[in-house]
């Protein structure tokens, strides 16, 4: 039953920038042209991909979610105290919201009223997480924003006179290269101001076998996450793939320290995609890439706090250091 169609507390969403059809149409065209065939990872989070990515939250092998909320659970009170009175909430890419309750609920013991604004690419998560927290939190008003993160970047010039506190949990800066974070973060300096802070969820370089059983599950839940993108082809673009002839994969690449995902062609084959009326020919063991999850050592986070004109005013582990939280300000010349 849908949420939103209940009596109940329903939280509207304003601005749908979502991601049009014809620029889908348009990145796979691109990205299955290219000499390395390619997707990009924004593309797994439709509503189907996004409840998948849920699933895999919740898998034994998983430790990012798990090491993440232990730190929010033991620190959010720390995490919280050097925040400026009345702050604004702000989350890129916020899925279910899970983890954010902890933040919410700290900074009601503080707060009378606490705004917050999740930023994420899918619409129907966004209403059920944030109807969800509503029927949760009385004293709480949410502001969703479908969007992009570089069009969720808008949301951060509203309300310019108060304080915000940014949050971009569960390693998602990891899909970016160094380079691009670091500009990135360098576009968002721009738009903070002095009173602002910025949290990051940074998943820590580790041991391979841990890493790629936590991107190759033993229930298949990463695979079925990664095949949904030709699913989603399929039931978007008129696609003609056929899902059994390709297989998951999920390598540490440890030059690059990160995972990076593939879909491997079994065999030479032809998928034909209506919406842009071509086909397209993979060779046996062919390989498209689909995602980058890069793993970092504490020097890396350093680096780009400094590149980006961030300063780290606090950092926090899990108790197997598997994963961190950083605080960051606006460094100050
Ligand atoms: C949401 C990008 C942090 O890289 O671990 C999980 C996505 N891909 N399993 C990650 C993902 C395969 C996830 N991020």
């Amino acid at each position: 039953m849908n949420r939103s169609s209940n009596s109940g507390p329903s939280v509207q969403v304003t601005t749908d920038s979502g991601t049009s059809l014809d620029a889908f149409a348009r990145d796979v065209d691109r990205g299955l042209s290219a000499a390395q065939k390619h997707i990009p990872c924004v593309y797994f989070y439709d509503y189907p991909g996004s409840q998948i990515f849920e699933r895999i939250c919740r898998l034994p092998e998983y430790y990012l979610t798990k090491a993440e909320t232990e730190i929010l659970q033991a620190n959010s009170g720390e995490i919280c105290s050097s925040l400026p009175e009345n702050v604004l909430l702000v989350e890129l890419g916020s899925g279910s919201c899970f983890k954010t309750q902890v933040i919410i609920a700290e900074l009601l013991k503080h707060q009378a009223h606490v705004a917050y604004s999740p930023i994420d690419i899918s619409k129907q998560m966004l209403e059920e997480s944030s109807n969800s927290l509503q029927e949760r939190f009385d004293s709480l008003e949410v502001v969703p924003v479908v969007a992009e993160y570089t069009e969720g970047l808008h949301q951060l010039r509203t309300r310019p006179e108060q304080a915000k506190l940014i949050l971009w949990l569960g390693s998602s800066i990891g899909n970016l290269t160094h380079a691009e974070a670091t500009r990135f973060l360098e576009k968002i300096v721009k738009v903070l101001s002095a009173q602002d802070q910025f949290l990051i969820g940074f998943d820590l370089q580790k041991d391979r076998r841990t890493l790629e059983e936590a991107y190759n599950d033993s229930q298949g839940v990463t695979a079925e996450f990664n095949r949904n993108l030709l699913s989603r082809i399929n039931r978007e673009l008129g696609g003609k793939f056929d899902l059994s002839r390709f297989e998951h994969s999920a390598v540490y690449n440890e030059e690059h320290s990160r995972i990076e995902m593939y879909l491997i062609s079994t065999c030479e084959q032809e998928a034909y995609i209506a919406r842009l009326d071509r086909a397209y020919r993979f060779h046996k063991d062919e390989r498209i890439h689909t995602e980058n999850s890069t793993k970092y050592a504490l020097d890396a986070i350093q680096d780009m706090a400094d590149q980006a004109g961030l300063q780290i005013c606090r950092q926090w582990f899990d108790s197997r250091r598997y994963f961190s939280l950083t605080l960051f300000y606006i460094a100050e010349y």
